[in-house]
């Protein structure tokens, strides 16, 4: 299995790639204070996710696992890695939109919610605002504070 680690700037390159590979944002980026968890096997990454913190919320972004390493518990595991850190940090509650993955969120926990109902911050990050199209179904997961 692989390990999950918080990402470093010698990552940014091969993150990118990946999102940019599976059509995902990444036009704000460099604007958009992100904190990436990578997994990564044998030195190579094959796996991202991305947390926008606006206590007591917290947008995930960017979740990308390489083809060839899917089915494996990859994705799940950077999802529960993210809900860890973000939980350490007063995060209570995680959001996302998303096009692809609601099945994916859903068996992990997540919920569906009106865009309208969530925090002000997360409501006026790019990805919501104007990243993803309104087609996307907002989810959302409260985490047990620790
Ligand atoms: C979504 C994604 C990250 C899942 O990664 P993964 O490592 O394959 O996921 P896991 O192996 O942890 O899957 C956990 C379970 O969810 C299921 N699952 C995985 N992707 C799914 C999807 N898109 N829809 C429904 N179920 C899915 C798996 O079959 C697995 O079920 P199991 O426990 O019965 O075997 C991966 O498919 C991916 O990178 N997709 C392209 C990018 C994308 O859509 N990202 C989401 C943007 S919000």
């Amino acid at each position: 299995m692989p390990t999950v680690r918080a990402a470093t700037p010698s990552d940014g390159a091969a993150i990118r790639d990946m999102l940019a590979a599976a059509g995902l944002p990444t036009a704000d980026l460099s604007a958009s204070a992100v904190e990436f968890l990578v997994a990564e096997t044998n030195g190579a990454l094959v796996g991202v996710v991305g947390l926008e913190p606006h206590a007591p919320a917290g947008l995930l972004r960017s979740l990308v696992v390489l083809p060839q390493a899917r089915g494996l518990g990859v994705g799940a595991g950077l999802v529960s890695a993210l809900e860890q850190n973000a939980c350490s940090r007063g995060i209570t509650r995680v959001v996302l939109l998303t096009e692809t993955a609601e099945a994916f969120f859903t068996r992990l926990g997540y919920v569906s919610a009106e865009r309208a109902s969530m925090p002000p911050d997360i409501l006026a990050t790019a990805e919501f605002r104007s990243l993803c199209p309104s087609s996307a179904v907002c989810l959302f997961r409260d985490i047990p504070s620790s």
